[in-house]
């Protein structure tokens, strides 16, 4: 058990065998990324929603940092947009907008695609390990990185997926159960439109039987019983999002950070009304309005780029009923006043006292 934490140790670089999920849009920037690389664990930046020239500077600032090696993650989904239902759409997020005097503009709206020019950022920075949700890295991109030696882990919410990233060269997978926080990184939305949604504990034992490469566990695992835990059902590691939300590297907004603290076990849903993706994050007011119109929201990308206004007024006006507040199931574990070298610390201990008291 504890031998095949050591063999992702080793395929990564790192000493513990814990993960910092890289979380686009802001939380997992690199002073987080960087504070996780250092104390032993592997630091994420979460990438998807930057431009190529934002993420080599921010590669350079955790370079200054540390010099242990950090992963990029990139969203590997299919980018087209889709506004034909727009007008519907703009009948829902319209009056919102208006009831917290945000700009919402639905005219000429386009989402940016900027895989090419991240992945291009990722090979010329070095970057040692690429993370990807949604689906694999294109066969080409694949087989640039596995030449230049890159990492590549991939997230997968079903065996099936598992096997797909494993035959594709992945060095790892995610094990994405359905308590975690964020999107869902099912790879097709047609087969499974809500998301393909299998509780951590179900997932992580049936990925691990199905697969050669280690299996890392990701899904409301908060502490060192959720990694001692996770060991047990065979995973390699665990990738830990919520937990890293509040801590003192994170890049949150305070408001965010605020509802967290007030949030629990039953405080989550999961919800398309945000990103037209199914994600895990804190029920609110955006989220009740916005289904209970019942108009669908538009597809991913596009329901993303829509609300785009909407939530950037929300977060300038420090008010969470409006934000995306992406949050797993294990809110009532979280710990507040701590430091990233803190998380990885204790949740090693607490893991070691588990497995020694079993
Ligand atoms: C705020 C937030 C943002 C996230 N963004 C991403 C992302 O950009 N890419 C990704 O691969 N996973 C993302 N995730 C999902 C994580 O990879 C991971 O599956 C999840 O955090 C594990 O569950 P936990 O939150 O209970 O620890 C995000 C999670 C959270 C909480």
């Amino acid at each position: 058990m504890m031998q095949k934490s050591s063999v992702l140790c080793s395929l990564l670089g790192i000493q513990f065998p814990v993960i910092q999920a890289g979380m686009a849009g802001g939380p997992a920037g690199s002073e987080l990324a960087a504070a996780v690389s250092k104390a032993g664990g592997l630091g994420t930046l979460g990438a998807a929603y930057m431009s190529g020239e934002a993420i080599r500077e921010a590669v350079k600032l955790i370079r200054e940092k540390t010099d242990r090696p950090f992963a990029v993650n990139l969203f590997t989904a299919d980018m087209k947009d889709d506004f034909s239902r727009i007008h519907e759409v703009k009948e829902v997020l319209a009056p919102i907008a208006e009831s917290i005097g945000a700009e919402a503009g639905f005219e000429g709206l386009k989402t940016k695609d900027m895989f090419l020019e991240q992945f291009q950022a990722v090979m010329e920075e070095n970057v040692p390990i690429i993370s990807t949700a949604f689906g694999l890295l294109p066969e080409e991109h694949m087989a640039e990185a596995k030449n230049q030696n890159r990492k590549i882990i991939a997230m997968a919410t079903t065996v099936e997926e598992a096997i797909s990233a494993e035959r594709s060269g992945a060095d790892a997978v995610v094990a994405q159960g359905s308590d975690a926080g964020g999107h869902r990184g099912t790879f097709d939305m047609n087969k499974h439109p809500q998301g393909a949604n299998i509780g951590t504990f179900s997932l992580v034992p049936q990925m691990a039987d199905a697969l050669a490469i280690p299996v890392i566990a990701a899904g409301g695992v908060m502490d060192g019983r959720g990694l001692a835990a996770s060991l047990m059902l065979g995973a390699s590691g665990v990738q830990l999002g919520t937990r890293f939300l509040a801590c003192a590297e994170s890049g949150a907004h305070p408001a965010y950070q605020e509802m967290l603290t007030q949030s629990n076990e039953a405080s989550t849903v999961l919800t398309s009304a945000f990103s037209g993706r199914p994600a895990r994050g804190i029920s609110n007011q955006f989220i009740s309005s916005f289904e209970l119109s019942g108009v669908p929201p538009l597809p991913f990308p596009s329901q993303n780029t829509a609300t785009g206004k909407i939530r950037k007024a929300a977060a300038e006006q420090n008010n969470p009923a409006f934000m995306s507040l992406w949050a797993g199931q294990g809110l009532r574990m979280m710990k507040y006043g701590e430091t990233a070298e803190d998380i990885l610390l204790k949740v090693m201990k607490e893991a070691e006292d588990s497995l020694a008291s079993f």
